[in-house]
Order: structure tokens, then C-alpha cells, then sequence
């Protein structure tokens, strides 16, 4: 089996995983899988604001440094997320009010991003903006930083990130852009809307994540939309992430092969964006499939759902570990 590190290189394209910092250090087997399967890696949680910056005047690096450490010794690259976001924040960011905000958000990117200059390759600086059904101008999400500074805390956000670090690609990341429905069109229009208004302002935006968090029953509606959204993002200059790919299972019938229903998701979604021949990054929401099932939503069977990803527990192969190489191989 081909690490799948070598097949993406050979292609040009970087592949990776979601990690912990802390599991890095402590769990032989995990670092060796991320050691020996991934190009590129991103802290799950160790850049948000509540674990990075858990007080005023408080930053904590350690597992950063880490990480960042590590992926040198192992010729892997680094991206950071995320530096503007309505979730993971720290409780005392609810004392900052509209008087201090733009400076608390500056400070704050300068700092984190400023401290890996040259060794993040890219950094999903806003997370999530786009949420239509909040009813707010150009589909934006009524978040913290909306309310504080209005829609120009985006383009103070990649602003500050790109004083902080010229080098490294200042992406915007999102989910819910993956399957064609009524609702993702909707979704993908207000996205492109937003990135074409940044871009006009010369506000310097460069890449679109695609989180990517498949569901069982969706492969059928991976389709044409998607194709011409991807196209879409191209044709702005964006480079196109694939960032947080899982499969969410719990839609599972009960019946046949749920490995293969997985796999069969993976190879649906990977042949279409690694066919657009616009995507140079895949990584996944994590290693291998989590240890402890974590309810989703109540699935048919009253079963818990898991996330599957590409390899099984300890780094197990798996149809999924085999069909995303195929995908790596075609690319
Ligand atoms: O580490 C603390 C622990 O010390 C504490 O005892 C415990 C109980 O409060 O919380 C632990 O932190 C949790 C953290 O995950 C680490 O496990 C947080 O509560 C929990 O909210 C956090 O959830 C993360 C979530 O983002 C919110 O930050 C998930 O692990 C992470 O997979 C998820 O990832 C997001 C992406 O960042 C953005 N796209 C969606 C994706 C999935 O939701």
C-alpha cells in the first residue's frame, strides 16, 4: 500500500490529516500513521481562539510549536485554522465590546499568524461566514465579529493575516457546498458573491476550503454543481482546498456493506474535485475512525453514527484507504 502522501506528491497534490498535538506525543501508533501517510497536517483545535488565546493576555503555543516541530522533522507541511470564527471562542472575548474589537482581532491574528511566518503554507482565516437562513445582507451569518465590526471584519481579518504573513495562502473555508440541492446553490451563490466583493477590494483572499463532510445518503447528489462551483472559484484565481473530509454515516440502512457505502461515498466525491484538476489539497477530519462512536443524530437502527474516515482504528486499511489512493493514483 502506497503511502498516500507519495501518490498525492506524485500528483502535486498535498494530503493530510486533522490531528491532535497531544495524541502526536503520546500514541506511537498514531504519529507513525501521520508520520508515514500525510504531506500536510492542521491542529483540530489547538489554533481556536478559546484553546490558542484562552485569556486576555494569555497565548498557548506549546502544541502548536509541536505540531509545527514535528511536521519538519517528517518533511510534512503545515496550515493553521482558524482565526475568525462564531464558535471555540474564550468566555472573555463576551467582555470585548464594538470600541475594542477590530483591535482585539488585529492583535490577535498579528500575533498568532505573525509567530509562524514561513512555516504555516495556509491559514483559513475566516471560518463559516455564510449563513443564509440569518437573513443578513449578502447571506452573512449574524456572528460575534458581524455584530462587532459588520461585514468588514473579513476584510480586516485577511488584512492582518496577510501584514502577518505575505507568504502564506489566506483561505476562506466553509461547509454545506458539497452536495447539489436547492439549499447548497443558495449557499455556493452567496460564497462566490462574498469572495468576488473581497477580491474586488483587493482584499488579499486566495484559496476556498471545502470542509466536506459527506453524508451516506448524498453520494447521488454529487454532481454538476459542484463541478461548475469548483470551476467557478478557479477561474477567480482561487487555489481550492478539500479540508475536513469525513463521512457521516448514520444514514446507514442496516442493510449491505456500510465500509463499502462509505468507500463508494469517498470515490464519488474525490473523482469529481480531483477531476476539476483545480484542487491541491485533501485532508481529512481527522486519522483513522474514531474510537468511541459519537451520536450524531439519531440514526434509523437507534445505532450510534460515526465519522468514518480513510483508515480504520490503529491505521487499519480499509475499502476507504484503498479507493482514495485509486483516487490519488487517477488524479
Ligand atoms: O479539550 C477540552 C477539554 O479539556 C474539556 O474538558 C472538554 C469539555 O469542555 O472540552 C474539550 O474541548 C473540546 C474540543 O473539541 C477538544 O476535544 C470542546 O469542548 C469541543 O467543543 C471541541 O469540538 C471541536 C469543534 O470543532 C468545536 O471546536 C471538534 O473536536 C472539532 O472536530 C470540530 O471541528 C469543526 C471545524 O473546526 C470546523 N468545521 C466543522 C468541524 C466539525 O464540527
Amino acid at each position: 500500500f502506497t503511502p498516500l502522501r507519495d501518490l498525492a506528491a506524485s500528483k502535486g497534490i498535498a494530503f493530510g490529516f486533522a490531528v491532535d498535538p497531544s495524541r502526536i506525543r503520546a500514541d506511537v501508533a498514531y504519529r507513525d500513521v501521520v508520520a508515514k501517510q500525510a504531506n500536510l497536517l492542521v491542529p483540530e483545535n489547538a489554533l481556536k481562539w478559546a484553546e490558542v488565546h484562552p485569556d486576555p493576555d494569555r497565548y498557548e503555543f506549546g502544541p502548536v510549536d509541536d505540531l509545527v516541530a514535528f511536521a519538519r522533522d517528517h518533511g510534512q507541511r503545515t496550515r493553521g485554522h482558524t482565526l475568525c470564527w462564531h464558535r471555540a471562542m474564550p468566555d472573555w472575548l463576551g467582555q470585548v465590546g464594538r470600541d475594542r474589537a477590530e483591535a482585539v482581532l488585529t492583535a490577535h491574528i498579528r500575533t498568532v499568524v505573525g509567530r509562524y511566518r514561513g512555516r504555516m503554507m495556509s491559514w483559513d482565516v475566516v471560518n463559516e461566514a455564510i449563513e443564509p437562513n440569518d437573513g443578513l445582507g449578502g447571506g452573512l451569518r449574524d456572528s460575534f465579529w458581524y455584530r462587532m465590526l459588520g461585514p468588514r471584519y473579513l476584510d480586516i481579518a485577511y488584512a492582518a493575516a496577510h501584514d502577518a504573513d505575505p507568504q502564506a495562502v489566506l483561505c476562506y473555508n466553509d461547509y454545506g457546498l458539497e452536495a447539489d440541492s436547492p439549499w447548497s446553490e443558495r449557499k455556493r451563490g452567496a460564497v462566490l458573491d462574498m469572495l468576488r466583493g473581497l477580491r474586488r477590494r483587493n482584499v488579499p483572499v486566495q484559496a476556498i476550503g471545502l470542509q466536506s463532510h459527506l453524508r451516506l445518503g448524498e453520494a447521488q447528489r454529487i454532481g454538476p454543481g459542484l463541478t461548475r462551483f469548483i470551476h467557478a472559484a478557479r477561474d477567480m484565481g482561487l487555489a481550492v482546498y478539500v479540508t475536513e473530509l469525513d463521512v457521516d454515516d448514520s444514514a446507514f440502512d442496516g442493510r449491505g456493506d456500510r465500509d463499502g457505502a462509505v468507500a463508494d461515498t469517498y470515490k464519488r466525491y474525490l473523482d469529481l474535485v480531483l477531476g476539476t484538476g483545480a484542487v491541491s489539497a485533501v485532508l481529512t477530519w481527522g486519522v483513522w475512525d474514531p474510537d468511541t462512536p459519537h451520536r450524531i443524530g439519531a440514526t434509523p437502527q437507534g445505532a450510534f453514527a460515526q465519522r468514518p474516515l480513510v483508515f480504520g482504528r490503529e491505521g487499519a486499511l480499509k475499502p476507504a484507504s484503498w479507493v482514495v489512493a485509486h483516487c490519488l493514483e487517477r488524479a
